[in-house]
């Protein structure tokens, strides 16, 4: 078997373990996210020279969720810096759920840029061009990841939006102590957007292959941030990505990684390749129940684990 056909073959049977495994149920806070089908279970693998591997649904379309934060956050490092960024939103494991209140005593920055607080604040951080409104410079930047022109799911923009009050709660609160950049309400609107975007496992394995690359996208050759912010944005990863499961994480799999609640989840080899799974069942951390036992069966078999 060729080494292209032994990846392929992993995928699959990855799927056949793990596509039964009882447990977990589809996010429905976010009503329109309830409606997602419970047995799709896409694998992706992106290597550095660009080639992809997939298995299953790997090409159906879900919404990008919190997978979003690592890229926006790049972009914020991108364009500010890592000082200035800093000054708004802190880089600790916060321990808590990933819609928890997050205000470090003393600061007020919320914990890190991968709960909801802090990536709230960090999408707000973007600034409009004179030729580009901020969320426009969002969606291009997650489609220069991806490698393709990527759009918004309206119904699911518009399901949260309807439902969305913890998050303009918490951009609220982060308003009081001084450490939101702009409006709350328009703040909240551009990051439920942000959420909203489109993407399939294909498209998320592409993006995690470009964090692995030093923020070069491996299959488009376009260096979309710099090697700095690949690797800072990968420290993250690596301490707050899964939220409170984070350290666990760590310590089992060994892989910097993000989820989402619509099911999407990725994990980085760092310069070896970019891998995500989409399978929308997810723990009580809103963690994908099937795409973690995928990915830490891979990461013991192979010895994926960094440390
Ligand atoms: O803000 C929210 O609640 C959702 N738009 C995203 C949360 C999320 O994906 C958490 N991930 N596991």
């Amino acid at each position: 078997m060729s080494a292209a056909d032994a990846v392929t073959d992993s995928l699959n049977r990855m799927r056949a373990e793990f596509g039964d495994l009882p447990g977990g149920r589809p996010a429905d806070y976010i009503p329109q996210l309830g409606l997602a089908d419970p047995d799709a279970f896409g694998l992706a693998l992106v290597s550095m020279d660009g080639h992809s591997y997939s298995a299953g649904e790997a090409d159906v379309p879900f919404t990008i969720q919190s997978v979003s934060k690592p890229f926006i956050y790049a972009l914020a490092l991108s364009v500010l810096g890592l000082d200035e960024v800093s000054r708004w939103v802190g880089a600790e494991p916060s321990g808590d759920a990933f819609n928890a209140i997050s205000l470090e005593p003393g600061t007020g920055r919320p914990a890190n840029a991968m709960v909801n607080a802090g990536a709230i604040v960090t999408t707000a951080l973007i600034p409009d061009t004179p030729g580009e409104p901020a969320f426009d410079r969002i969606l291009r930047c997650l489609g220069r990841f991806a490698g393709r022109e990527l759009d918004v799911d309206e119904e699911v923009f518009t399901s949260e939006s309807m439902t969305g009050d913890r998050n303009r709660a918490l951009a609220y609160l982060i308003r009081a102590t001084g450490t939101m950049p702009v409006d709350p309400v328009l703040a909240v609107d551009r990051y439920f957007r942000q959420c909203a975007v489109r993407v399939t496992a294909v498209d998320l394995a592409t993006m995690a292959a470009t964090l692995a690359y030093g923020g070069l996208n491996p299959v488009t050759r376009d260096q979309v941030v710099s090697p700095e912010v690949a690797a800072r944005v990968l420290a993250v990863m690596a301490t707050c990505g899964m939220y409170d499961g984070s350290g666990e994480w760590l310590l089992r799999i060994g892989l910097p990684a993000k989820s989402g609640v619509s099911g999407g989840l990725i994990a980085v080899g760092p310069a070896r390749f970019g891998l995500a799974t989409y399978s929308p069942p997810l723990d009580t951390a809103g963690n994908s129940v099937r795409g973690q036992a995928a990915l830490r069966a891979l990461s013991e078999r192979y010895g994926l684990h960094l440390m």
